[in-house]
Formats: structure tokens, C-alpha cells, sequence
């Protein structure tokens, strides 16, 4: 999960490929543009990163001219999501000590603010065990159960209209009641809050848009720990307020913590439910997969919802590691300090581990899995809700909706952002 977008991020497609990963050589990093969720992205993807003569820890340009080094090949990625050698704190680091000549560091939420994607060993740990018994088997299964009633009454409300828009009209009001949940905030700031997670994620550092939005989000935040000192239920919020209360951890990670939660739900939910419903509009198997159009059961149906999420992960790479120390990571020497991210969406493309890759199929079975939750001790701790949720959304639309289509040509839709491939509206036709 990365954070905010960089001054001169663009909506462009990655060129060529990254050469030379020989000691000595200095590489040329081609720009790490996210490939659009669309065909023409996929196939960019797949030809420029899983091309097989690709090194697998190749250097690319992230948004802002950032440069990092990304691992496109599932067994890389996972070993660098594990590997003790890579570090998530920045804090960790002093004094500019790797060889790219731009930008060495990422200057956004997600390496600063101290939350558990900016921390690393017993740091990450204490602030994982805080928040956790919200996101065990039990804990999602009330949540989830509370929140397929919002679905129902989200869907609901959608009755007797012609047109949708599935962005604003479910994946936010989605990601709102979902945050509202996790973070105990009344329904009648759940809108702005969603609204706030997005002003501040989507705004260009170091412009006045993003400190105005950047004050709305921390006063959203108060108001987060305003309603759990209140609260009678307890909630992620009033855990991380006792947590502060008792000391275990200071103003700055609560707000962290709190920050980190309400962009990680608004930001994933609002992402992926659309996408999904986009390659459901688009390809009448994904759609006739998920109700189970095939005849392999419940099974089938969330197989489909697996290969949605493989095929459309939020945060097409993982939040920012770096090197403790110079060290050869898959073969590549890397300087102290390097970025290195995970490329989701390419790993998830890999083709000897899902053979035609672009192809959403619910028959797959693979040991390992793909990796749009992460992996290792950063393993998203709202997988389980998340998958149920996306899950629930896209079945209950498409039951509700049997006929959706899309009700604007594919050109007129608008990508943002190069992480977090986001679009700001879905309209479709219900011919209710
Ligand atoms: C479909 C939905 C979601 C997807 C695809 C997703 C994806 C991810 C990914 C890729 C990471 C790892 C980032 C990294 O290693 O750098 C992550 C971490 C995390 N996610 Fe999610 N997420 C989703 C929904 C949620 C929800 C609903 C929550 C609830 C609050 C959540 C909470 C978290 C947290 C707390 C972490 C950090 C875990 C840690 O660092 O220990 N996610 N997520």
C-alpha cells in the first residue's frame, strides 16, 4: 500500500524495460506507471513485466521522480515482503547513502506518519497487537454480518433508478459504512470522512489543495477520537485511545494508526469494488461466474471474486521498504537506503503461476496465491473483511441488477492516480 501521490504523477503507461542489473552498471529505470485496469494497461503489464527475459528486481521511476527498485516475480516479491534485511522505517536510516540521483526517499503518509506500514520488527508488532482482535475470524464475522445489512440497504436504495453510478452511488457509501464500523463513526460523518480520505490521498504534495485537504483530514481524525472517547462499543478507534491513554503509544501514532485505517478502507474499497463491477459489466463470464452462472456452488461464485481481486489489486505495489544495508537482493546489488516496492499486479500476472494470466477464472487452484492483500508480517489485516465485502457487493449488485450495463462508452472513463488506479464515476444503466 503506498500512500500519496508525488508533484508530476502522471496517468502514462510504462515504456520498454529496465536493463541492466549487472554490478558496477548503472541502470536505467523506466517509469513504474501503473498499468490502467483496462486492456490496453493489462497488456502492458503483462508484456513489459512479466516479459521473460526481465530481470525480477528491476529499477523503475515512481510518480514524482522517484526512484525505486520493484520485485515483478511472485517468489522476489515474497521474499522481499519478508526478507529482515528490508526495513519499513525510514527513521531507521540517516544521511543520503544510495545511488540514484533524484529523489531518494518518498515524502508521504504512508513512510512518515508513524502507523504499522511505516514500522518495522517489535514496533510494527506492538502496534499490530492493538488493533488486531478487530480483525480476527469472530471480529469480521460481526462486522461483516453488520455490514451486509448497510449492503442491503446501499443496494436497496439504488431501487427504481435507471441509471447508477456504481463509484458514488456503492463503493463509497461501501467504504463510509465499512470505516464507520472499524472506526466507530457516525453515519452522519461517514460521507465526509470518505470524502476526506480521498482529498488527502489524492491531492499533489505540497500544493495549498493538499494542506487544505491535509486539515480537513486531521480534524476528521479528531473527530475519530472525539465519538471513541465516547463510544460504549468498543471499536479499533477506542483501542488505539486506550492505548494512548495507558501510554503504550503517543499522540503521533494514534493519529497515525487511525489515519492509516480510514485510507486503507476508503482507499481499497473504493478502488476495487469498481474495478470488479467494471470487469463483470465487461465480460459476461466474471458476471455469470459470480451467480454462480456455472453450476460449481458458493465455491465457484468466490473463486471468481479471488481472480477479480488478483486481477485488479487496489495498490498495484506494496508501501515503500528499504535496505538496512548494501546487500544483493535476487541477484541485484543494492546500495544502503535503496526503495524497494513489490509490484502487485505484475507478480499477480505472473504466467507459470496463473497461465494465461489475463484471463479471470474461478477453476484456478494455486498453493500460493495472489498477492493484492501483501504478504508476510504486513499481510493486510482487513483481508478477510475485504474479500467478503467485495464478495458481497459485486453478487448482490448483479443479483440486483441482473441486466446492468455500462452506460458510457469505455473511452469516456476517466483513470486516476498511478499507485491507486481509481475512477472517479462507473454509470451504468439498470434496466430495472
Ligand atoms: C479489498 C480490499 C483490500 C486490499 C486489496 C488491501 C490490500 C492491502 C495490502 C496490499 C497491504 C500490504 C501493504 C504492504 O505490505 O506494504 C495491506 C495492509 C493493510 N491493510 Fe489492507 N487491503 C484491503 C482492505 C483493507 C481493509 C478493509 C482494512 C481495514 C481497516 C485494511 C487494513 C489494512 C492494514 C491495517 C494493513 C497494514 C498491516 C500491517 O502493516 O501490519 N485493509 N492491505
Amino acid at each position: 500500500m503506498t500512500g500519496t501521490p508525488s508533484p508530476g504523477q502522471g496517468q502514462g503507461q510504462g515504456q520498454g524495460q529496465g536493463q541492466g542489473q549487472g554490478q558496477g552498471q548503472v541502470p536505467t529505470p523506466v517509469p513504474l506507471a501503473c498499468p490502467a485496469l483496462h486492456e490496453r494497461g493489462f497488456a502492458a503489464a503483462a508484456q513489459r513485466l512479466t516479459a521473460p527475459r526481465g530481470p525480477a528486481l528491476r529499477p523503475v521511476t515512481l510518480g514524482g521522480g522517484l526512484r525505486a527498485w520493484a520485485a515483478t516475480d511472485p517468489a522476489v516479491a515474497r521474499g522481499v515482503l519478508t526478507d529482515p534485511r528490508l526495513t519499513n522505517d525510514i527513521g531507521e536510516l540517516d544521511g543520503p547513502v544510495q545511488g540514484f540521483p533524484d529523489r531518494r526517499y518518498p515524502e508521504d503518509f504512508f513512510a512518515h506518519a508513524p502507523q504499522l506500514l511505516s514500522a518495522s520488527g517489535e514496533r510494527h508488532r506492538g502496534l499490530r497487537r492493538i488493533v488486531a482482535p478487530y480483525f480476527t475470524a469472530a471480529a469480521t464475522e460481526r462486522t461483516g454480518a453488520r455490514l451486509r445489512d448497510a449492503m442491503a440497504g446501499i443496494i436497496g436504495s439504488l431501487a427504481g433508478r435507471d441509471r447508477i453510478d456504481l463509484v458514488t452511488d456503492l463503493a463509497l457509501p461501501l467504504a463510509g459504512a465499512t470505516a464507520g464500523e472499524i472506526l466507530g463513526i457516525v453515519p452522519e460523518r461517514r460521507d465526509a470522512a470518505v470524502t476526506a480520505a480521498l482529498a488527502a490521498g489524492g491531492a499533489v504534495p505540497g500544493t495549498e489543495e493538499a494542506r487544505s485537504a491535509h486539515r480537513v483530514f486531521a480534524q476528521t481524525v479528531l473527530h475519530i477520537i472525539g465519538a471513541a472517547r465516547r463510544s460504549p462499543a468498543p471499536t479499533a478507534a477506542t483501542a488505539l485511545l486506550h492505548a494512548r491513554q495507558s501510554g503504550r503509544i503517543g499522540n503521533a501514532e494514534l493519529t497515525g494508526m487511525l489515519g492509516m485505517l480510514l485510507i486503507g478502507t476508503v482507499d481499497s474499497l473504493s478502488t476495487v469494488v469498481p474495478a470488479g463491477a467494471l470487469m463483470a459489466l465487461r465480460h459476461p463470464e466474471v458476471r455469470h461466474g459470480l451467480g454462480d452462472g456455472h453450476g460449481g456452488g458458493p465455491a465457484y461464485s468466490t473463486a471468481v471474486t479471488e481472480e477479480i481481486l488478483r486481477l485488479n489489486p487496489p495498490f498495484q505495489h506494496t508501501g515503500w521498504r528499504f535496505t538496512r544495508d548494501d546487500c544483493v537482493l535476487a541477484g541485484v546489488p543494492l546500495p544502503r537506503g535503496a526503495v524497494v516496492v513489490t509490484s502487485v499486479l505484475a507478480a499477480n500476472l505472473d504466467p507459470t503461476t496463473w497461465p494465461d494470466p489475463l484471463r479471470a477464472d474461478g477453476r484456478r487452484r494455486t498453493a500460493a496465491g495472489h498477492l493484492s492483500f501483501g504478504h508476510g508480517p504486513h499481510y493486510c489485516l482487513g483481508a478477510a473483511l475485504g474479500r467478503r465485502l467485495v464478495h458481497e457487493a459485486l453478487t448482490g449488485l448483479f443479483r440486483r441488477f441482473p441486466r446492468l450495463s455500462l452506460a458510457v462508452p469505455l473511452g469516456e472513463l476517466t483513470w486516476h492516480g498511478t499507485c491507486l488506479r481509481r475512477l472517479d464515476r462507473l454509470p451504468a444503466d439498470t434496466h430495472a
